[in-house]
């Protein structure tokens, strides 16, 4: 037998006792909760997808990190590392026949190996929801919409968090009028993604590796440096094709400003997002102290369905993990409440009115409520205290004088008060939420 040693976690992977459990179910309900609010339907797909779905459609970011092998099959394969190439494959199967805007959305786990940091796993959670069929930017508003609500829903405010964004249109006529080369763009995407975290000098070196001239290097960093839209407006107000490719966000925010989102997005030249089929506007949620990586990132990725081989469709949609989540929520200790609780902890004095009190547990149980009893037989001072552990809001009692009237004793479990009841009206009026006039 090997040492238990040689069987400790992957690094990058979690094990989740109930305790955490409870966060997850937490995080994801809230997440159905406000995707259910805006009408999106859940959807899921397979972990495992051909190798080239990402490899053509991804970028080189993603697939240096991918869980890649060959099926007994002799067929090359990998564990998704996101969701968006294979909603696009589904829906290039099975858009026509749907009616447009298509608005799905899932809760996938996915596969990346990653440099181990902060808030970055192997192994992730992400809330995935997309706009199908619809070019404006109304449909870019309503999924930033759903974003912010899910992370509202879990009791976050507009002072802990705020959606930053940008498009990929602005940025490229941006990048034009500085003169930056089409052939060196995914390159200077890529620094300037990378360029919050890198700092200007490391910017700068990795902008003078793609051999743009030096004045371009010197527009791209102060862009980079201010990222404010007034700077943005006074730098080209001479440039019609940057005044032009600002339009697309002034109508998006005052959508968002009509829905009453304003206060949470704030435009910033640096989002211009890490993977490559995004073609249009693109964002990321961030917590506003700048603590933590990104708690959410998306965008308008309209070439993606056809070059999986769909039907032309414009597309716009974003990821938020459960990992950046969770660490703000233990921060801003909003974590749900991971105590063990049960509606009723039922318990006997001797083994002959066991019969009793199982056929009151499983009355109990067909009404709904959760009911824990002792699995073997012991004193009642244990099977109390038992009941106090299990967090029981009840404990219900069967001795030997309730035993020949055909009752119980009923104990609330916080004030200590107690009432006889018939074991035959026990369920009755009984729900999971307690009731108070079974006591
Ligand atoms: P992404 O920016 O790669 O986008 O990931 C979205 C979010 O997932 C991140 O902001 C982060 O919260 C979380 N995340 C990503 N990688 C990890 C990791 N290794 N560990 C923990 N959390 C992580 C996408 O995946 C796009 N497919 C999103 C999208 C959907 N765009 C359009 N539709």
């Amino acid at each position: 037998m090997p040492a238990s040693g040689s069987f400790s976690r992957l690094p990058g992977f979690r094990d989740v006792p109930p305790e955490e459990m409870a966060l997850r179910r937490r995080i994801f309900a809230a997440w159905r909760e406000a995707a259910g609010r805006y009408g999106f339907r859940e959807y899921d797909g397979p972990p495992l997808e051909p190798l080239g779905l990402y490899v053509e459609k991804s970028g080189p970011e993603i697939v240096e990190q991918l869980y890649e092998f060959e099926d007994k099959g002799g067929r090359r394969v990998a564990l998704r590392p996101e969701m968006t190439p294979t909603l696009a494959r589904i829906l290039a199967e099975r858009s026509r026949s749907l009616p447009k805007p298509i608005r799905w959305f899932s809760i996938p786990q996915l596969f990346r190996y990653e440099r181990r940091q902060r808030g970055r796993l192997r192994e992730h959670f992400q809330l995935n929801a997309d706009i199908v069929g619809e070019p404006g930017p109304a449909a870019d508003a309503e999924v930033l919409a759903v974003a912010i609500d899910a992370v509202r829903g879990l009791g976050l405010t507009e002072r802990d968090f705020e959606a930053r964004v940008n498009d990929r249109r602005l940025v490229d006529a941006v990048l034009d009028a500085l003169g930056a080369p089409r052939d060196a763009r995914s390159g200077v995407l890529a620094a300037v993604d990378k360029a919050e975290r890198a700092g200007q000098d490391a910017t700068r070196k990795r902008l003078e590796g793609l051999e743009l001239e030096r004045g371009t290097v010197a527009g791209v960093l102060d862009v980079v440096a201010d990222g404010s839209w007034d700077g943005l407006r006074r730098r080209f107000a001479g440039d019609s094709a940057v005044l032009q490719a600002m339009s697309p966000l002034e109508e998006h925010r005052s959508i968002l400003s009509a829905m009453g989102l304003g206060d949470y997005v704030r435009f910033d030249f640096a989002v211009v997002r890490g993977l490559a089929y995004y073609t249009g506007i693109v964002f990321e949620l961030f917590d506003r102290a700048g603590e933590f990586r990104a708690i959410c990132g998306g965008g308008r990725y309209d070439r993606l369905l056809e070059l999986v081989g769909g039907e032309p469709l414009p597309a716009v949609g974003f990821g938020m993990g459960d990992a950046v989540l969770g660490e703000i929520l233990r921060e801003r200790n909003l974590l749900p409440d991971a105590q063990p609780s049960c509606d009723y902890y039922v318990a006997w004095v001797g083994d002959e009115q066991r019969t009793l009190a199982l056929d009151a547990a499983r009355r109990l149980r067909q009404a709904g409520c959760s009911v824990l009893y002792s699995l073997r037989s012991q004193a009642m001072g244990k099977q109390l205290k038992a009941a106090g552990r299990a967090g029981a809001a009840r404990a219900v009692i069967v001795g030997p004088d309730e035993a020949a009237t055909g009752s119980a004793t009923v104990r609330d479990m916080t004030t200590g008060r107690q009432k006889t009841r018939p074991l035959s009206a026990l369920a009755v009026g009984s729900g999971p939420s307690g009731d108070d006039e079974a006591i």
